[in-house]
């Protein structure tokens, strides 16, 4: 008798979950974003705004790269990770922010192999059009020979510059916002890109 009241709760609890709502998929789904960061660093704002826009998008925490530990770091899936460009045609070190010692002190003590990862940046197309955005091609360049599966390259229509260290194969090596010249594109661009990422799989 117990056995069958047993059997019966059973059943039902299975039925509950091959029927679950919605919302119960949803939570799954949020768990799984859990395995994801967001990462800036900024001189004078503008990154982090493009990282607001991004974490109202995603539902993540944006956290500046300064302040988070290695181990942290270490445990995600997939990394969002995004910079401005202040050293003009710099080989290394471009952003003028913390990543320029974190990309080449810290990065080479985790393993990023296999993690997702989706670069993005700001940076001024109009005053330094053959400079655009250097530093996303930076942060690009150091994680996938570091290991990383890079995600999230984008379409160069709708910008007007002359050459960026951050385009590969004839596309942006992910989300390039520029605040200065078109800050009221930043907000759906960065909306548009999150969609792709969701579509690639990684969020
Ligand atoms: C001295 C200086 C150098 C800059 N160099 C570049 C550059 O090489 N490429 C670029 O795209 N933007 C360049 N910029 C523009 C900044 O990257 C841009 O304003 C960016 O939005 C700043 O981001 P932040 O506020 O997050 O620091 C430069 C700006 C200044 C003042």
């Amino acid at each position: 008798m117990k056995l069958s009241t047993k059997m019966v709760a059973a059943a039902s609890a299975a039925r509950a979950l091959a029927f679950a709502p919605t919302s119960y998929q949803a939570r799954s789904s949020t768990a799984l974003d859990a395995s994801a960061g967001l990462f800036y660093s900024t001189q004078t704002g503008n990154t982090e705004t493009v990282a607001g826009y991004l974490a109202d998008a995603t539902g993540l925490e944006m956290k500046d790269i300064g302040d988070v530990k290695d181990s942290e770091i270490a445990e995600l899936d997939t990394l969002i990770v995004g910079a401005p460009t202040w050293h003009t045609d710099s080989e290394t070190e471009r952003s003028g922010t913390e990543w320029d010692s974190w990309l080449y002190d810290t990065l080479p003590n985790i393993d990023v192999k296999g993690k997702n990862v989706a670069v993005f940046g700001c940076g001024d197309q109009q005053s330094y059009s053959d400079y655009f955005c250097d530093a996303v091609g930076e942060l690009y360049d150091l994680f996938e020979a570091a290991g990383a599966n890079m995600v999230g390259l984008t379409s160069t229509d709708d910008y007007d510059h002359q050459g960026s260290k951050a385009e590969r194969d004839g596309k942006f090596a992910g989300l390039l916002c520029d605040e200065d010249n078109q800050y009221d594109l930043s907000e759906d661009r960065a909306k548009a890109w999150v969609e792709q990422l969701k579509g690639e799989g990684v969020l």
